[in-house]
């Protein structure tokens, strides 16, 4: 792509895995052993675009709900892949961090996913971070906590608080806000993703299935993306 307004920031929710399995007659879990390959296509193409940071939904708050084979699947999908991509993300660059609530998962998990943090956190490349076990509203009732507990010790005062300062407890606030949402997967909703760094970000959906996800589909988001008139409230003469 050339010539037009690049996001700096995309935030992914990769949706459709089991659906492309069921058309398929596959079991849903060989759609997410496909929706690894179209990750690993999205990581590369959106490095290839120069895209700053890249946030991908893996699990959410809400997934404990799937058959417990389903979640048992991808738990272990997850620490397989984890795994083997490291290497070849640290080999070009990129930094990797899990945001969520990393505690339910096993101690397995949790040291992966922190060697996999500390390996690449000084790389110079694109910015990886995987939403696990990610909940938009348990993320703003976290950053709420750890606020209070400041504000008990002294460290804010509560007439302090306001919009920018709230925003620094949140995840990913050293980043810059996404400025580019994408679903696959046909269904036109947030399911409980960044909800408070979503504020102003452009939204996209498209009917591909996520284990279809390829170069020309993050092309078409970024065609759609480079169309929009980012207003922010102001009037379109304002900002034209
Ligand atoms: C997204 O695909 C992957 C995860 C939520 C882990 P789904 O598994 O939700 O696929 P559909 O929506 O059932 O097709
Ligand atoms: C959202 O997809 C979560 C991830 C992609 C990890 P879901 O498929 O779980 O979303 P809902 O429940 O259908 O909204
Ligand atoms: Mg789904």
């Amino acid at each position: 792509m050339t010539d037009q307004a690049l996001p700096r920031h995309i935030a992914v929710i990769m949706d459709g895995n089991g659906r492309w399995a069921k058309k398929r007659f596959m079991p849903r879990t060989l759609g997410h052993r496909e929706g690894v390959k179209a990750t690993r296509r999205a990581v590369e193409a959106c490095s290839k675009n120069k895209i700053e940071a890249l946030t991908l939904f893996a699990f959410s708050s809400e997934n404990w709900r799937r058959p417990e084979e389903e979640v048992g699947l991808l738990m272990k999908l997850f620490l397989v892949t984890l795994r083997g991509e490291v290497k070849r993300l640290h080999r070009n660059k990129v930094r990797v961090r899990f945001i969520g609530d990393k505690s339910p998962f096993n101690d397995t998990l949790r040291e992966e996913m922190e060697a996999a943090e500390k390996r690449t956190e000084n790389n110079s490349g694109m910015y990886l971070n995987i939403a696990v076990n990610y909940g938009g509203r348990w993320d703003i009732a976290h950053a709420a906590k750890r606020l209070c507990r400041d504000v008990e010790t002294g460290k804010v005062n509560a007439a302090q608080v306001d919009e920018a300062l709230f925003g620094t407890y949140v995840d990913l606030s050293d980043l810059p806000e996404p400025d580019l949402f994408i679903r696959t997967g046909g269904e036109r909703r947030i399911s409980n993703y960044l909800l408070w760094q979503l504020a102003y970000t452009e939204l996209y959906f498209t009917d591909a299935l996520w284990p279809d996800f390829d170069e020309n589909t993050l092309d078409e988001a970024l065609a759609f993306f480079g169309q929009r008139q980012r207003r922010f409230g102001r009037t379109g003469e304002q900002v034209g």
